[in-house]
């Protein structure tokens, strides 16, 4: 008996285990699998589409002899009501049985060993189905005759007036509260302690937090958590508006909705926007229309802005109305790219703008797609301070090979996209997502000046557009978010005299130009009066970038890398490189900040920047519904608080 035990409880905690980092597949209790998973909440109304999988495993831990059950069955039981087959409940055919087989890794010694697990799987997929009345609903798979999984449901029970006509939600792509405190350091004089000025977001009236965990795995990626924010529904890593099946095809994977395509479906007039600093084919704005299993499949992308799902129709998709950022390499026609998108857009009645001035010369009334250069949009801090940087980088738009030199920024793209939006939509209203996308790609590669730098222009941006809709007579009818996606691990806890860092020889002693607590003093990148601000009332940047005490600030995860706690005059900073091209095998640039201290990495060797990290993130809100974010919850309840206010739900 005893032995018996102890046996037992080493295979159940060895199982346990092994469901860690490596899954056979995240959001599968069993051998059986249901998708959307336990725990999901929907939209009444929200299409989406259910996965069901039977697993037998032919080798490893899990190993069970047989096929996996073929004639597995699927009920859906309305609370305190009786089991009813989907296909009665949802009222659609019996799909086919799908058959396949997949493998992992159980862990990481089965992956050195390279001896992966290998599982047969039966499956069946329900497309496009919806649930209207608001309450519980238990899903239920019985397989292998006696066992079964079981995934509980709830359908929020929402009041269905609309309250917003217009909403506005800003992603500071990686933002925390304490990237917030230091851009406002750098930015906003202080005498004795005390600010003489605040941040746009500062003045926001109403503060929440909002958890970002993944379905699997408690660090978020921004494909992940940008499907919670616009679809309420928690997936995996890499994963666009799908639960991931484990299937090799990224493309047939359990879809559900999004708030851009049930706004479209409920109003056909409203409008949408969608702006970003990042390549337009990037997770955060990409998650508006896609559905993938793979973030990478960025012709998907570009086609679903276009043309929505192909042959899978929940919504007559017309493409966004205004649609800005960089990335052109994504609508050139290339490998990657299937075919020349700025012809498609174009036949499709858009104006293309692919400088600053055709921004602000397009015509107001027409759709509008920008693509201001190849890559991601060069920082503020390169458009504004170090324009040398933006010199030979052959990144025109147009493919031609001339510099991109007439960019806008942030602030341009948004105010230009509420203009469009205002004019073409004054009835319907609008939703328009706006992506400071920077914030999280400078803080990856540890360079903390432009990152605050893109931080500080969407505070500026934020303050503009309230200036703005107050003019237009529309800030009363419009919900202002303001939130993050997921964090780094960024903080500054004290000052570096750079003057006295450079003058030491060996690491040991340049570590005492760190100054902490008392010592820190204070900030030097901001000075003189309120009337000495080098940009214009209202706007607040640093007046200078490179003092000679700047900020002791650092990340909690890192690649080997040199660090001499001073601005990167000459571009975005590369901090580590692969030995000899070994993607495995980071170490510390060599040109890189060579007179700063080194620091050995905490990351595995073959991690090249830094990563996202565990934080909740702040969300500002202002507006019709404001009162709905305030608290600490889930970020699937941003979804569910905008959609509550542009009254999307169909609960009765
Ligand atoms: C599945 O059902 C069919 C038809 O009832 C039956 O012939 C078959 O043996 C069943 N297969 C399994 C593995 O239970
Ligand atoms: C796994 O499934 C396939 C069908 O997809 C089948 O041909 C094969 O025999 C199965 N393998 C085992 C070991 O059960
Ligand atoms: C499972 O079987 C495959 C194919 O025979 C083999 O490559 C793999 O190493 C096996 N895995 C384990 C964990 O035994
Ligand atoms: C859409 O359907 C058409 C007609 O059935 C087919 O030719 C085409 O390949 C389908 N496209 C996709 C992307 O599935
Ligand atoms: C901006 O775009 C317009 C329209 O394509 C073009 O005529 C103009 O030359 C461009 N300006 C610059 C500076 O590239
Ligand atoms: C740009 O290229 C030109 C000619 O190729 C060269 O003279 C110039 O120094 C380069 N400028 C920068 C900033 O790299
Ligand atoms: C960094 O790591 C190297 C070995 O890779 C070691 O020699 C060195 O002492 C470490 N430096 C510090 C500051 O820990
Ligand atoms: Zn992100």
């Amino acid at each position: 008996m005893r032995t018996l035990s102890i046996v037992h409880a080493i295979a159940a905690f060895v199982s346990c285990t092994a469901a860690q980092t490596f899954q056979r597949l995240g959001g599968c209790p069993d051998l059986g699998c249901v998708f959307p998973p336990d725990q999901a909440d929907f939209l009444a109304g929200q299409y989406f589409d259910i996965r069901l999988e039977v697993h037998s495993p032919i080798n490893g831990s899990e190993a069970r002899v047989g096929e996996p059950d073929p004639n597995f069955t699927f009920t859906i039981t309305k609370k305190r009501g009786k089991p009813i087959a989907a296909t009665k409940f949802f009222k659609v055919d019996e799909p086919k049985l799908e058959r396949w087989d997949f493998s992992w890794y159980e862990d990481r010694f089965a992956e050195d060993a390279d001896t992966p697990s290998i599982v047969n799987v039966t499956s069946k997929i329900y497309r496009r189905v919806a649930l209207k009345e608001p309450g519980e609903y238990e899903a239920t798979l019985n397989y292998y005759g006696s066992q079964k999984t079981v995934a509980n449901w709830l359908v929020r029970d929402l009041p269905t007036k609309r309250r917003a006509k217009n909403v506005i939600l800003f992603i500071g792509d990686g933002m925390t509260t304490n990237m917030i405190t230091a851009a406002r350091l750098i930015a906003h004089k202080s005498i004795n302690g005390k600010y003489m000025t605040k941040m746009a977001l500062d003045k926001f009236p109403v503060l929440g937090h909002q958890m970002t965990h993944s379905m699997d795995s408690f660090i978020t990626d921004s494909a992940n958590s940008a499907t919670a924010l616009y679809s309420g529904h928690k997936t995996t890593v890499n994963a666009l508006n799908v639960y991931v099946d484990s299937s090799e095809d990224p493309f047939d994977d359990p879809k559900f909705e999004t708030i851009a395509e049930i706004f479209r479906r409920h109003h056909p007039h409203a409008g949408i926007g969608i702006v970003s600093t990042a390549f337009l084919a990037d997770a955060t704005p990409a998650a508006l229309t896609s559905h993938t299993s793979d973030r990478g499949e960025y012709d998907h992308v570009i086609s679903t802005y276009y043309e929505g799902l192909t042959n899978y129709t929940w919504t007559e998709w017309n493409g966004p109305d205004v649609l800005l950022g960089a990335g052109a390499e994504n609508f050139l026609k290339s490998e990657d790219a299937k075919r020349d998108y700025y012809d498609l857009f174009a036949q499709n009645d858009y104006s293309v703008a692919w400088n600053k001035t055709a921004l602000q010369n397009a015509p107001n009334d027409q759709k509008l797609l920008g693509v201001f250069q190849t890559s991601n949009l060069a920082t503020w801090l390169d458009r504004n301070v170090y324009q040398a940087n933006l010199l030979n980088k052959t990144n025109y738009p147009d493919g031609s090979g001339r510099d991109a030199d007439d960019l806008p920024g942030l602030k341009e793209m948004t105010l230009k996209a509420i203009d469009v939006l205002h004019e073409r939509h004054s009835d319907d209203g609008w939703f328009i997502m706006s992506e400071a996308a920077s914030v999280d790609k400078q803080m990856h590669t540890l360079d903390y000046d432009r990152a605050l730098g893109e931080l500080l222009e969407l505070d500026d941006t934020v303050r503009a557009t309230i200036e703005k809709l107050k003019h237009l007579g529309e800030l009363e009818d419009t919900l202002v978010i303001v939130t993050a996606d997921h964090g780094h691990g960024f903080d500054v806890t004290g000052s570096v005299d750079t003057k006295y860092l450079e003058a030491q020889d060996d690491d040991r002693h340049k570590r005492s130009a760190v100054g902490y607590y008392e010592s820190s003093g204070l900030s030097q990148y901001t000075t003189g009066g309120p009337n000495s601000l080098r940009y214009s009332e209202g706007v607040h940047f640093p007046t200078r970038w490179d003092p000679r005490y700047t900020l002791h600030s650092g990340v909690v995860a890192f690649p080997d890398h040199h660090e001499n706690y001073q601005v990167h005059k000459d571009g975005p900073r590369t901090p580590a490189l692969a030995a000899q091209g070994d993607k495995n095998n980071y170490y510390a640039s060599y040109k890189d900040a060579v007179s700063g201290i080194l620091i050995n990495g905490t990351l595995p060797v073959d991690a090249a920047q830094g990563v996202h990290s565990l934080t909740d993130v702040p969300v500002f809100a202002q507006g019709p519904c404001q009162e709905l974010f305030g608290g600490v919850y889930s970020s699937i309840d941003i979804f569910f608080n905008i959609a509550e206010c542009l009254g999307l739900s169909e609960g009765k």
